[in-house]
């Protein structure tokens, strides 16, 4: 068990007994990709992996910060306000206690000790778990009246503002609002959401992390953050809405040739194809219709890939594998993309055939493995027993 790991290496690291321990998970976005930055309607669910954390306070005015994961450690005394130092992981808890303090609340020191079995940077939302984790155990540890929506725009805010991604909302949600068997139907605009029961019946909800090593994807995502800005700017000369979600695609199917840019038309007839397969996805989802939900899956993939071109050689070779694999119904890249992981959904007596076959195919192709495990919608974050 991971708690009986942490509470014994808090112990050695720290001389004492931990408080509490929490635990948040990662997530998947079933479809909806890239809209959460744009108005539009996302459908994420919380998955079983996550990240761990032991803590406990000391009289040192102290935050120190350790991983079983990582060797970069810290210590930091007490102060009123911290900045981000290199891209070491403790930046993200380390923004988390800084909102906290911008926002008058009196923090004393901590001693934390994080691990977690989600594949780190592989967009399954690691850095998203670890804020809303801190986030969450902040409040509980202080009693600080905050609710789970608000940790998760908190966690928003440290991506935007301390660490410098653009990103929406969708992953912090996600983390913070997960449950059981349910998937999220999160409209990024108002927040209004709302759980649809996700159970796959005969099929695995299946990740395939593509175990690329991913560079550079902050500034690719805040490049398209940027390109969206700039589409928009063009429709609403022509259009009356505030995102680029607000447009059907009829609607921009006789206003696209207002943007003259092709690769910012392409960004555009992503966010608002993709916002509709979102909508017939949860009609399908609503009907148990699993065989058109896939569909939209490769659907998505597809206009991630030419429109969006956020995929890559790696989750292409993934989403082509699963097309030609019998028993696999859907598949589609998950996340922001350039590399990380895909989702697919595979029926059950297929499962392992599905793991070997395809790792031997990629593995060929690419001289390393994928990593393919199963997931189902689970709770999102919550204090746990030692
Ligand atoms: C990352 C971001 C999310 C979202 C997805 C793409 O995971 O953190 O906010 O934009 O990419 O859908």
């Amino acid at each position: 068990m991971k708690t009986a790991q942490l509470k014994q290496e808090f112990r050695n690291r720290f001389q004492y007994e931990p408080e509490h321990f929490f635990f948040c998970p990662g997530r998947v976005n079933l479809i909806g990709e890239h809209l959460d930055y744009n108005g539009g309607s996302v459908l994420p669910c919380a998955i079983s992996r996550g990240t761990y954390l032991a803590i406990g306070r000391n009289k040192e005015k102290l935050f120190r910060f350790q991983c079983l994961d990582f060797p970069e450690t810290a210590t930091l005394h007490l102060q009123e306000s911290y900045s981000k130092t290199g891209t070491q992981w403790f930046n993200y808890p380390l923004g988390v206690i800084n909102a906290y303090l911008a926002n008058g609340h009196n923090l004393s020191g901590l001693d934390m000790l994080f691990s977690g079995n989600l594949p780190v940077g592989a967009g399954l939302s690691s850095s998203a778990s670890i804020e809303v984790l801190t986030g969450f155990a902040l409040s509980s540890i202080y009693g600080i009246e905050i609710d789970r929506k608000e940790i998760a725009l908190l966690g928003k805010q440290v991506e935007n503002k301390f660490i410098g991604v653009n990103c929406g909302i969708m992953d912090q949600f996600a983390v913070a609002m997960g449950k059981e068997h349910e998937a999220i139907l999160l409209n990024c605009d108002t927040l209004d959401y709302e759980y649809l029961p996700f159970y796959t019946d005969d099929y695995v909800l299946t990740i395939i992390n593509s175990n690329k090593h991913r560079t550079l994807v902050d500034s690719k995502y805040n490049e398209r953050f940027t390109e969206c800005g700039e589409a928009l700017g063009i429709l609403k000369r022509k259009l009356d809405v505030n995102t680029l979600c607000d447009i059907d695609p009829a609607t921009f199917e006789i206003s696209e040739n207002e943007i003259k840019d092709p690769v910012l038309r392409k960004r555009a007839r992503h966010l608002i194809s993709e916002n509709q397969r979102v909508k017939d996805a949860v009609i399908a989802l609503q009907m148990k219709d699993m065989f058109t939900f896939g569909k939209l899956m490769y659907a998505s993939h597809q206009s991630l890939d030419e429109d969006y071109e956020v995929t890559g050689v790696e989750l292409n070779t993934i989403v082509d594998f699963c097309k030609s694999f019998s028993g696999c119904i859907g598949a589609r890249m998950t996340g922001a993309g350039f590399g990380g992981c895909a989702i697919a959904l595979i029926k059950q007596p297929r499962f392992t055939a599905f793991q070997n076959e395809l790792t031997v195919v990629y593995e060929n192709k690419m001289g390393y493995a994928p990593e393919i495990f199963s997931a189902t919608a689970a709770a999102g974050v919550r204090e746990i027993s030692s």
